[in-house]
């Protein structure tokens, strides 16, 4: 059987969806995909991020992340995105992202993708499962195959409960609240990679 490409394809400010794209990562790697971590590129000017020390420390901590590109998507079998809520949808950096692919998907390159979606927000109501909706109302225009976590493991229980994708809440301290969201997200990426590889192997 061949082995399936994920790319986790993230957007973060301060840190909160890095920590779950690197999560998805070391899940990626248990369940035998090839795995890569891209961040989309930054559209706030420097005055934005210099405003912001939270924000200003991790730009810096991540500048050697590569940024994605539409050869990501071209490699990738699967596609997990994880994005903060902006708004209750999804932030410009990882929309301008999607919308720059207008060439892969007119030459179909988008097709057929596996793809997942998780995000953060400051309350736990704060527009999460909005915001995974928003991105997967994109990958039906890409003809990508989307696949939700639902109810199919305890974690999703213990992470939120939120069966569009796996969902944090940024405490007070700026971490993410709880403790279940890790295992949540674990399970997400294991689960995507597998139907990723009954797809790319025709099961
Ligand atoms: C412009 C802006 C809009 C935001 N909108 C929301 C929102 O609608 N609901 C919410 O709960 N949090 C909102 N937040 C808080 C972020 O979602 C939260 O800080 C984020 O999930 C942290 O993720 P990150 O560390 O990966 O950037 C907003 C933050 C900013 C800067």
């Amino acid at each position: 059987m061949a082995d399936v490409n994920l790319a986790v394809i993230y957007y973060s400010s301060t840190g909160i969806n890095y920590q779950m794209a690197k999560w998805a990562e070391e899940a990626g790697k248990e369940a035998g995909a090839n795995v890569k971590v891209v961040k989309v590129p930054e559209l706030a000017p420097e005055e934005a991020i210099a405003s912001n020390p939270a924000w200003k420390e991790h730009y810096e901590a991540t500048k050697d992340v590569p940024e994605a590109t539409s050869d990501d998507i071209e490699w990738a079998d699967a596609m997990l995105f994880s994005m903060p809520t902006r708004f209750g949808n999804l932030p410009a950096q990882m929309k301008q992202f999607l919308d720059t692919q207008g060439g892969l998907w007119a030459n179909g390159k988008t097709v057929n993708k596996v793809v997942s979606g998780m995000t953060s927000a400051q309350n736990p109501h704060g527009g999460q499962e909005a915001t995974v909706q928003s991105l997967y109302t994109s990958m039906a225009h890409w003809g990508a195959i989307i696949v939700p976590p639902g109810y199919t493991d305890q974690s999703i229980f213990a992470g939120g409960g939120n069966p569009y994708g796996t969902s944090a809440t940024q405490g007070e301290d700026g971490k993410i609240a709880g403790d279940g969201v890790e295992g949540a997200v674990k399970h997400q990426t294991k689960r995507l990679v597998d139907v990723a590889t009954r797809v790319k192997n025709g099961q």
